[in-house]
């Protein structure tokens, strides 16, 4: 039987960051992952550029039933630390937007640093590698891995969420967490686009593939991100990051001129000429089709001169107070991340250590900690991954 001081569970970002941590403390690490390659969500983040992190990460952008559970993790290791790191690679980097930082080539580069560092501070990495028992000894735990036994003194579970199950994503960091007897919060899909019944649907496929800038309210969360209609529902950065606010059943609110007093552009246009309709005075604000689809939606296809004052408000609450309901989402199929995880009230959040299994640890996104849009996530594994590679 091989034996190491620490076995990591998941070739992530959090895996491979705490392997390499831990490797730099001289302890001998082993990673397993069922994958045939690591970092397969690193590769695909980000349209195929990665956003590593956020210049404005604090642990105000991230959910979790403990919201100062984060906070130890990401002040030990901040965006300014894995910065330092990617700029150490000579990686090219830009910000996109909202403090979102991109590679300028390939998300491949943030991998390729990640096994490099790996292998520079002795960190094994075994791939196709399926772990089949995990049980507890005097002195650690014992797992089957793909056939074989290995021993191991610190065991990391870095197994993600359950997004994306054609990428390999399982379930399997929450059964560790069953097995151990470790309460988890109750798993859902977020960062996912929202999906509408039949009827809406049938109303809105005409505007699939059109994009707003929106204000986007479900209660008394709400974010400023571009929207977008899709065949299925609503899609873009601002229906993502309310979809991990939303609950079947809530209504959102819409904006899609925040800002513009709608009533008043149009009693402007009115008495320049009243006989523009309706549609043609907001598309000068809107895409042709979704001002066409407004005015039709409220009948009123004659001109503005036709129209009261009460006529022209309703026109601007269509526009900037849309109330609608979603059916429901697309799922773990394209959500980003998963909400919920392993409970953080089981765990050390100085080192993620469970605190009844001295030994075992959880980190990145099989935790209760899930981050907005925008690089946070990555920073959560990151942060997570270099605390408990101090500990492990
Ligand atoms: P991650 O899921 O990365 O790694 C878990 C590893 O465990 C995988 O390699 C998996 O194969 C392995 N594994 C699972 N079950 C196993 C088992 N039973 N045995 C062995 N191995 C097992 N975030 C961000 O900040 N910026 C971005 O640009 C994006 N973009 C993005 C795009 C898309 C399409 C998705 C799906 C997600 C994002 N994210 C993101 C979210 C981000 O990818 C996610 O939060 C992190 O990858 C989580 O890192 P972890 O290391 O915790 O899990």
């Amino acid at each position: 039987m091989q034996s190491f001081d620490v076995v990591v569970i998941g070739a992530g970002a959090a895996g491979m960051m705490c392997a390499v941590e831990a490797g730099k403390r001289g302890r001998s690490v082993l990673v397993v992952d069922h994958a045939s390659a690591p970092g397969e969500k690193i590769r695909i983040s980000g349209g195929g550029r990665c956003n590593f992190t956020n210049i404005h990460a604090s642990p105000k952008n991230f959910l979790s039933q403990n919201p100062h559970f984060c906070i130890s993790a990401l002040s030990r290791y901040t965006q300014r630390n894995f910065i330092g790191l990617v700029e150490r690679y000579g990686i090219a980097y830009h910000e996109k937007t909202l403090g979102q930082l991109f590679c300028d080539g390939s998300a491949r580069q943030i991998i390729e640093m990640m096994v490099e560092e790996m292998r520079e501070n002795g960190a094994e990495l075994r791939l196709s590698t399926a772990v089949e028992d995990i049980s507890r000894t005097a002195d650690g735990f014992e797992l089957f891995v793909s056939g074989s036994r290995v021993a191991c003194k610190s065991l990391v579970v870095a197994c993600g969420g359950k997004s994306i199950p054609k990428m390999g994503a399982t379930g399997f960091g929450y059964e560790i967490a069953a097995q151990f007897g470790l309460p988890v919060v109750e798993t859902r899909p977020a960062l996912v686009p929202l999906t509408f019944d039949a009827n809406t649907l049938q109303k809105l496929t005409p505007l699939a593939g059109i994009a707003v800038d929106a204000d986007v309210a479900c209660g008394k969360t709400s974010f400023s991100e571009a929207m977008l209609f899709t065949h299925r529902g609503i899609s873009g950065p601002s229906i993502l990051q309310i979809s991990s606010y939303w609950r079947e059943g809530d209504e959102i609110a819409i904006s899609m001129l925040p800002g513009s007093d709608v009533a008043a552009i149009l009693r402007e246009a009115k008495r320049a000429n009243g006989r523009q309709a309706v549609q043609t005075v907001l598309a000068a604000h809107l895409p042709k089709k979704l001002a066409q689809a407004i005015a039709e939606r409220l009948g009123f296809n004659g001109n503005l001169a036709d129209l009261n004052d009460t006529h022209l408000k309703a026109v601007d609450a269509a526009v900037n107070q849309w109330r609608i309901k979603p059916a429901g989402s697309e799922g773990y199929r394209t959500a980003e991340v998963t909400l919920g995880g392993v409970d953080t009230r089981s765990l050390d959040q100085k080192t993620m250590q469970v605190k009844s299994v001295p030994g075992l640890f959880f980190i990145g996104e099989v935790v209760d900690v899930t981050g907005w849009l925008g690089g946070y996530n990555f920073q959560w594994a990151w942060s997570s991954g270099w605390a408990a590679g101090q500990a492990a």
